[in-house]
Formats: structure tokens, C-alpha cells, sequence
């Protein structure tokens, strides 16, 4: 089976789990067009709704977006706001069609510091779709993964504390069920638009084993037939976790 006739390169069975985008390239983008930055992040947030459709309907289990990090805030103000309006309109726009998808969308990330207007959007599109069944949608927004680490590590000193938890039984599994993703697999594939080849403090612990794609092409330009060609290039690559290919 195929995504579609013009890509027969992808086989649905084959599907990364979960797929993780950092989607970068919008001030580049807006630059070249001679336009406001503002206008780079708006036509990103339009290539992220068709990117979020199509993940949902091939059966993609988990999909994770950067879309504001911890480092964010030390932006020109004018930006931050312009990024911090366009959340609040694409929760509001989306939400109805996200949940009739069936889609989960659970926020990575410390919503405390944000807005209140854009803090409470957040919270309901969490709790409205949290017993939705199909595509987990992470959207991480005041995310940092050393922060997330962090307060994994204050989240299991609490429970020994407690006496819940003796120190013998932390693992990784009780690492992984303290992270923001708990319960959810790891990332299979990460893409990163605009060639820059980074990580950038985004899910350090889930990418322990991701296969890293670096397309070139900006965030905003990037289409349904980048996105099929990116999970063809995962399929094509060997995965061996550190062991030997039998
Ligand atoms: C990186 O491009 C992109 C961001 C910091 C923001 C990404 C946000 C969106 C696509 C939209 C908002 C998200 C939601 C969920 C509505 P950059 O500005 O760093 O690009 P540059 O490196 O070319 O300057």
C-alpha cells in the first residue's frame, strides 16, 4: 500500500511510531520574501496543518512539534507576541477538526509562564481531547529537554521522599514515565527543516536511538511530498539499536 499514487517509495507498514519536527526556517523564509518575521511563523503554522493531517490519517502514533523553546523568550518582543497570537488562533481554528480526528494533543512543557489567555487554550485542548485514541499530537511551547529532564529527576526525589519509590527501583522506564511524553514511545525519526543540523535542547532523552533527517528547505515551504519523501528516506535506513544486523 501506498500514501499516494505520486509517491510509491512508502510503504504504510513501515511507518515511524513517532515522528518529531523542529520546524525552523521561518525568519529565513520571511527574510527572502522581504516580509515580516511574523509572516514566516504564519505561513509555518499553514504548512503544520496539512503535516498534522496526513500524520493522522496514515496512523502515525505520536507526532512532536517545537514550536516555542524555553530560549524563545530572549526573541524581540514583537516576535514573541506575534508567535504567542498565532498558538492562541491555531488552537482555537483547529480544535473542533483536531478532536472530531480523534487526535490527543498533550502540551510539552511548563504552561505556568505562558499568557493566561494562551495558558488556558492550551489546558482545554488538553483536557477536551485526552481521551481521544488516535494521533498523540505533542506541541511543545516553553519546552526545554534538560528543564524536562530536570523536573523528571525532582519528580522521582519527591516520590522517594515519600517513600513511594526506593531509590534501587529508578530505571529508565520510571525516568520515561516522569518526562512529558510519558507513556508514549520514542522518537523514530526527528526532521529538522532549513539544512541546520541541530538538536537544540528538544527531546534529548526520547531521541536516544531517532534516525535525524536535515532537510534543506525552509519550514514554511515544506509540503506533503517533503514529508513523504522524508519518511521514504526513514524506511531506507537500518536500524540496530547498537547491535549487529542478523
Ligand atoms: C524556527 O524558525 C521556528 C520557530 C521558533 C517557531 C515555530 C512555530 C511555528 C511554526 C508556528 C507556531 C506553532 C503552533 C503550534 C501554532 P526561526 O524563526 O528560528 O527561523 P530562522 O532560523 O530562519 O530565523
Amino acid at each position: 500500500m501506498t500514501a499516494d499514487q505520486s509517491n510509491p517509495a512508502l510503504d504504510l507498514s513501515r511507518l515511524p511510531r513517532h515522528v518529531a519536527i523542529i520546524m525552523d526556517g521561518n525568519g529565513r523564509w520571511a527574510k527572502k520574501h522581504a516580509l515580516q518575521i511574523a509572516m514566516g511563523h504564519r505561513r509555518g503554522t499553514e504548512a503544520l496543518r496539512d503535516i498534522i493531517r496526513a500524520s493522522s490519517d496514515m496512523g502515525i502514533s505520536s507526532l512532536s512539534l517545537y514550536a516555542f523553546s524555553t530560549e524563545n523568550w530572549g526573541r524581540p518582543a514583537t516576535e514573541v507576541e506575534a508567535l504567542m497570537s498565532l498558538m492562541l488562533e491555531f488552537f482555537h481554528s483547529e480544535i473542533d477538526e483536531l478532536h472530531q480526528k480523534n487526535v490527543r494533543i498533550t502540551i510539552l512543557g511548563d504552561k505556568d509562564a505562558l499568557p493566561p489567555a494562551q495558558k488556558e487554550a492550551l489546558t482545554t485542548a488538553e483536557t477536551r481531547t485526552q481521551a481521544n485514541t488516535g494521533l498523540r499530537l505533542n506541541i511543545a511551547i516553553n519546552y526545554g529537554a534538560r528543564a524536562e529532564m530536570v523536573r523528571a529527576a525532582r519528580m522521582l526525589a519527591q516520590e522517594v521522599s515519600a517513600g513511594r519509590l526506593s531509590p534501587e527501583d529508578i530505571d529508565e522506564n520510571a525516568v520515561a514515565r516522569c518526562l512529558y511524553t510519558a507513556g508514549q514511545g520514542d522518537v523514530d525519526l526527528l526532521i529538522r527543516t532549513s539544512g541546520e543540523m541541530r538538536l537544540s535542547n528538544f527531546l534529548l532523552y526520547q531521541c536516544a536511538y531517532a534516525e535525524f533527517l536535515f532537510p534543506t528547505v525552509l519550514w514554511p515551504d515544506f509540503t506533503l511530498a517533503h514529508y513523504h519523501q522524508a519518511l521514504a528516506a526513514y524506511q531506507k535506513r537500518s536500524r540496530r539499536y547498537g547491535k549487529r544486523e542478523e
